[in-house]
């Protein structure tokens, strides 16, 4: 019988080594550039990842999203795309496939995730509410307090422990949530939010007794549930990992248990199907009815959504792939590679290895750099500087400041590698690693960045930094002294 799953092999020497169940056949070229010029990029990005420019980047391990190595048989119904305004072919393939995943009949589709938020956010949310949810993301934030909601998370204590063997540490606590709920009263709670692997807090997945027993509290108080279902397929294949009364099902039973309990799902197709696109699905007309004529207004007719047709077809061909656990095991499985090899070094890392990529955790790694400094900023532009690799601030820099001007400090301070799915080989997830390494050995030379140019919403997208000191010079100083003339 076939392998069903992302095979580990047991090497001779006892490494274990996650096996690709795919071949290459479509490559692009990558640029490695000498440490002078990464550099220069760097200052020139303004310390900010997002500002760098890809032909400075040797291996893009800034997201997922939108990054996803997209499989031949996506490529190939592109070029089936019924290009039409109204009821195009391309769109009904596609209400298909989310009906079969998700188990929804009713879809809207958007041009992204967070367009999705501000449907939703615009359609539930008033002034004055209060959604309790396992944890936020940034785009998810800034759309409800946009529209004048208040988030809570109410995640438990394992959640935010860098270290820890717990299985599900994106869980909802139900004693919080029963709390909030005496506190603002279901009136004011338009919805709980449950976020599939929780993006902020290093992936980490919910598990389903935790989701049954939060709808069983929604339940009883009449408030709706909506899943951000963006990494749905990695959450289903962690619960069939994990969750023993599970370890027997298929993912499209532990998807369609999931989403059943959730009024709306709602996804970035940009991240669960290798495409661009999102959509909101749900069962009812009622909801499907409040939100439907937002979609001609901010996106595009409800046939396309603001998608193009061809990303309609490779939505609907990706959709399907996620029931396949080969694709969905894919990135998971490199992950856990990686963050065992971080590990064995002594790197501090978000443990147990979660979803979309490795998180290391900057406070730890830099314990010498105030958090007023942005260490997890700071490892970002270190590490991109010293190997061309260009990961994520997902600390305080992606947080946003007080009435009073003063930083929010974030929970955590999360240096984030994405493992984009079937992107990166073995060989260069072990070169990310020995740079890691290094890195590690001369962390000392690592400084804070201060803020020259700070955007007030969303600052981490545009903002612009500087080195506190010249200590990138020193440590591009050590870089040539160690590698010589080695890039
Ligand atoms: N929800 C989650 C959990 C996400 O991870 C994202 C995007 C969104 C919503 C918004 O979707 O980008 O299509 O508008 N996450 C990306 C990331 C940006 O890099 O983690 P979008």
């Amino acid at each position: 019988m076939s392998a069903t799953t992302t095979p580990i092999i047991k090497f001779i020497n006892g490494e274990q080594i996650p096996i690709e169940l795919h071949k290459v056949r479509i490559v692009q070229k990558l640029h490695l550039k000498p440490v002078e010029e990464r550099l220069k990029a760097v200052r020139e990005g303004g310390f900010n990842t997002f500002l760098l420019n890809t032909n400075d980047i040797f291996l893009d391990m800034l997201t997922d999203s939108g990054t996803n190595a997209m499989s031949d048989n996506q490529v190939a119904s592109m070029l089936q795309a019924d290009d039409a305004y109204a009821g195009s072919q391309s769109y009904y393939r596609m209400e298909r496939a989310l009906r079969e995943v998700f188990g929804k009949h009713y879809v809207l589709p958007v041009h992204q995730g967070r367009a999705a938020e501000n449907v939703i956010s615009m359609t539930f949310i008033s002034e004055g509410d209060v959604i309790p949810m396992n944890y936020h993301f940034t785009t998810t934030k800034a759309h409800m307090e946009l529209n004048g909601g208040t988030i809570l998370e109410i995640y438990t204590d394992e959640g935010l422990k860098i270290k820890s063997d717990h299985p599900f540490k994106g869980n909802i606590d139900t004693r919080q949530l029963v709390e909030v709920i005496d506190k603002y009263g279901p009136g004011h709670i338009p919805f709980i939010r449950f976020e599939a692997s929780t993006n902020l807090i290093g992936g980490q997945p919910f598990s389903m007794a935790n989701m049954r027993e939060v709808r069983s509290i929604a339940d009883q108080h009449g408030i709706m549930i909506v899943l951000d279902a963006s990494l749905i397929g990695e959450n289903a294949y962690f619960i069939k990992k994990r969750e023993p009364e599970y370890k027997d099902a298929s993912i499209k039973e532990i998807l369609h248990e999931m989403c059943g309990m959730a009024e709306i799902v709602y996804f970035s197709s940009r991240k669960v199907s290798s495409t661009r696109g999102g959509g909101i699905c749900t069962n009812s007309e009622e909801l499907y009815l409040k939100m439907r004529d937002l979609v001609p207004l901010y996106e595009g007719f409800t046939t396309y959504g603001g998608m193009s047709v061809r990303e309609i077809e490779a939505m609907a061909v990706g959709m399907i792939e996620t029931l396949d656990e080969t694709v969905i095991s894919q990135s998971p499985s490199f992950i856990e590679y990686a963050v065992r090899e971080l590990e064995k070094i002594g790197i501090p890392v978000v443990t147990p290895a979660g979803a979309l990529g490795c998180h290391i955790d900057a406070m730890g790694f830099l314990p010498h750099v105030p958090q007023e400094e942005y260490p997890a900023g700071a490892l970002a532009a270190a590490l991109f500087i010293i190997s061309g690799c260009r990961g994520m601030e997902r600390g305080t820099i992606s947080s946003v400041r007080d009435e009073d001007g003063n930083d929010i400090l974030a929970d955590v301070e999360l240096l984030r590698l994405a493992f984009p799915r079937r992107v990166f080989t073995l060989s260069q997830t072990m070169f990310v690693i020995d740079r890691l390494h290094w890195l590690y050995q001369n962390r000392e030379l690592v400084g804070g960045l201060k803020f020259v140019d700070e955007p007030e919403v969303l600052r981490f997208f545009m903002g612009r930094l500087d080195a506190v000191s010249d200590w990138p010079e020193k440590l591009m100083a050590k870089f040539r002294l160690d590698f010589g003339e080695s890039l």
